[in-house]
């Protein structure tokens, strides 16, 4: 697939089906996050990867998230939100690492550069014929699944990205007009 098909035509597909994957997919997947960019080269990312019993510890982690929010959560509630990873072989959980500190590069830099190597993690599973979907949701905001997940306080849960075979039919393309995004100052 050549560069601009990819970016033209990257879509999510929600619907995944095992197997995870490959290492080596992998590490083609992390190598194109690694070229997000990157004021005065940071790397503010961590990634995680959650498969096999690491995404029911991370659907504990989102029942308990639920019961700290709402203790009479009803165990349908709790046991919705314990199989939300389930949707997927496999999640990334993209982390921004954010430094306050650093001179010039204030934090919202930080967190867009993790934004850039989540969009990088999509376009490669795309281009390597996998099916990707990022998600956020409000657990990626929680307290409770912050900590699990050994968050800093400045730190950013950038995505949860799902990912895994593709189990559908990409959705058509919405076609947009440049016109209505786009202002000129000639
Ligand atoms: C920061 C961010 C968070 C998102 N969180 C969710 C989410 O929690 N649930 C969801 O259904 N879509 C979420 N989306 C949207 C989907 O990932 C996807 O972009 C959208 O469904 C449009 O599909 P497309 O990527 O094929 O255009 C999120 C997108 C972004 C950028």
């Amino acid at each position: 697939m050549d560069a601009m098909t990819l970016l033209h035509e990257r879509s999510s597909m929600g619907k995944l089906m095992g197997p995870a994957p490959s290492r080596e997919q992998l590490e083609a997947i992390y190598c194109a996050a690694l070229r997000a960019p990157d004021h005065k080269e940071l790397r503010p990312w961590r990634f995680i990867e959650f498969s096999g019993e690491g995404l029911d510890r991370l659907g504990e982690l989102f029942a308990e998230a639920e019961f700290r929010e709402d203790p009479k959560a009803t165990d349908e509630c709790l046991n919705s939100a314990r199989m939300k990873p389930k949707r997927a072989p496999m999640i990334i959980g993209v982390v921004a690492k954010v430094n306050p500190d650093v001179p010039k590069v204030p934090k919202i830099e930080q967190v867009i550069s993790a934004g850039c190597a989540a969009h990088g993690i999509l376009l490669a599973a795309h281009a390597l014929g996998l099916g990707a979907m990022w998600r956020s949701g409000k657990y990626a905001f929680d307290d409770t699944v912050r900590k699990g997940l050994r968050l800093g306080d400045d730190d950013e849960l950038v995505a949860f990205i799902y990912i895994g075979q593709l189990g559908g039919r990409h959705k058509p393309i919405a076609c947009h007009d440049s016109e209505d995004f786009v202002e000129r100052w000639d």
